[in-house]
């Protein structure tokens, strides 16, 4: 939606630019003419004040804490909705009726084998592989084995592919870790919830019945839903900028696993545990604070902070209820939860953390319940893919459907050396 625009002057030139706004949230400068009727670039390395596209998808409000999957706060969803519901309401922005969320159920466990082939791609990878090299190679092996769902250029098979990639992703996750760890992969079943089959193919062995534990399929369900969408942060960018060239949705998918590996993204939620066993004892939590504070020492607390949320993570706050009632469910007495408990009210009240807007996000409590529920840390950034998928290709849908869409080409400010002559090897 228009409204007045911005006038630039200075610098030689004196422009109007359009100021676009959305439905919610800060207006937006239209720079798109920017270069064309000035001739300079705009500078903004990390995107911290750049829109890249239109969405209606995910909306976050950093400083109110706020966070909503087409306009249903998180905090609903997470109590009233589950991870099918909320994969529909991603991808096709309503609330799905009855027969409609039945319908979509169908769709997704009609796909949620892997071809017979696709099992013998992993015996290629080491034993002591980390899942997430083996998420990002497997995944985007999808491509070569779903050929009639990767032109995207059909909605049909843009829809197949959606689906496939949300059915299959649990299924591969699973074996990834059954890979690892030596067991034989354990097939889906359709009779599950989404949840529960993938606790039932992480955890079960053929020689042992295996019931689902409500408690932990519940838990699982809602981490799914905490994690499942988060606007264009940098893994859902990196697959819409991967997707701009027109390649096909499951190497786009790869591509975003690759990004959320980094530990300052999905990364964390492992590396956020890691830090919690190296601290292990409340007593040494003050060394620890002291590292992070110290501009010499590259060290951070994980699970601290956040590039959008400067008052509170919403998603942190379901996170701490549901980290407490696990615990308290399985009696799991982990002294790791002490510490986390402990470190976190210690950096809530130390002036640094407090300045900056520090505060626990996420993943910081994600890995004390994933870790109660018996998965390795490895596993922690492969269960937040598995959940993110389901933004991921919803973003990537929209992306393509966008009339608009160019292929993502950023410029840059060149500061390396002008042009020179090359310098023949007996002459340097
Ligand atoms: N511990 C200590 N200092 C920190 C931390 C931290 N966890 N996070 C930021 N700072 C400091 C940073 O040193 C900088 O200080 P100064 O202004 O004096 O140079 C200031 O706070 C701003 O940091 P920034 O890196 O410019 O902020 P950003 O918005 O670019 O980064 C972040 C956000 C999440 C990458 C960062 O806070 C961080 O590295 N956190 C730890 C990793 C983490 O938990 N990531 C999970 C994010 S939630 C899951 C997801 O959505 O992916």
């Amino acid at each position: 939606m228009p409204t007045d625009p911005l006038r630039l002057s200075g610098n030689g030139i004196d422009i109007e630019l359009p100021v676009m706004e959305g439905s919610v949230g800060p207006k937006v400068v239209d720079i798109r003419k920017f270069y064309a009727e000035t001739g300079m670039f705009t500078f903004d390395p990390g995107f911290t004040a750049t829109a890249s596209c239109e969405s209606q998808i995910t909306y976050i409000d950093g400083d109110l804490g706020e966070l909503q999957y087409r306009g249903f706060p998180i905090e609903q969803l997470a109590e009233h909705s589950d991870f099918m519901e909320v994969c529909y309401i991603l991808l096709f922005g309503e609330l799905p009726n009855k027969a409609e969320k039945a319908k979509f159920l169908a769709d997704i466990i009609n796909h949620t084998m892997v071809h017979e082939q696709l099992h013998r791609f992993f015996s290629g990878f080491r034993r002591d592989a980390h899942p997430m090299a083996i998420m990002v190679g497997v995944v985007g092996a999808l491509a070569a084995f779903y050929h009639d769902s990767t032109d995207i250029n059909d909605p049909h098979q843009r829809m197949v592919a959606s689906y496939r990639l949300i059915a299959k992703i649990p299924t591969i996750a699973s074996m990834a870790y059954k890979y690892s760890v030596g067991q034989p992969f354990v097939y889906p079943d359709n009779s599950l919830s989404y949840a529960g089959n993938f606790l039932k193919m992480m955890f079960s062995v053929p020689t042992t019945p295996y019931i689902v534990s409500p408690t932990l399929e519940r838990a699982m369900d809602l981490i799914f839903i905490l994690h499942a969408d988060h606007e264009q942060n940098a893994s859902t960018s990196t697959v819409r900028l991967a997707g701009s060239s027109g390649a096909n949705p499951f190497a786009c998918i790869a591509a975003g696993i690759a990004c959320l590996w980094g530990p300052a993204h999905g990364g964390a939620n492992e590396a956020c545990l890691n830090m919690l066993e190296e601290i292990a004892t409340v007593d040494r939590i003050p060394e620890f604070v002291a590292r992070a504070k110290d501009k010499a020492d590259p060290f951070r607390l994980m699970g601290f902070g956040h590039r959008v949320y400067k008052n509170f993570d919403p998603r942190a706050t379901v996170m701490r209820d549901t980290a407490h009632a696990v615990l308290e469910e399985l009696g799991v007495d982990d002294p790791l939860f002490d510490v986390a408990m402990e470190l976190e009210k210690i950096a809530l009240e130390d002036p640094y953390f407090v300045e900056k807007k520090l505060y626990p996000n996420v993943d910081f409590y994600s890995g004390i319940i994933l870790r109660a529920m018996g998965f390795p840390s490895s596993m922690f950034t492969v269960l937040f893919a598995v959940a993110r998928t389901s933004g991921w290709v919803s973003q990537w849908k929209e992306m393509v459907e966008d009339p608009r869409q160019k292929i993502g080409r950023p410029r840059q400010l060149f500061t390396g050396t002008p042009k020179r002559d090359f310098v023949q090897m007996d002459d340097r």
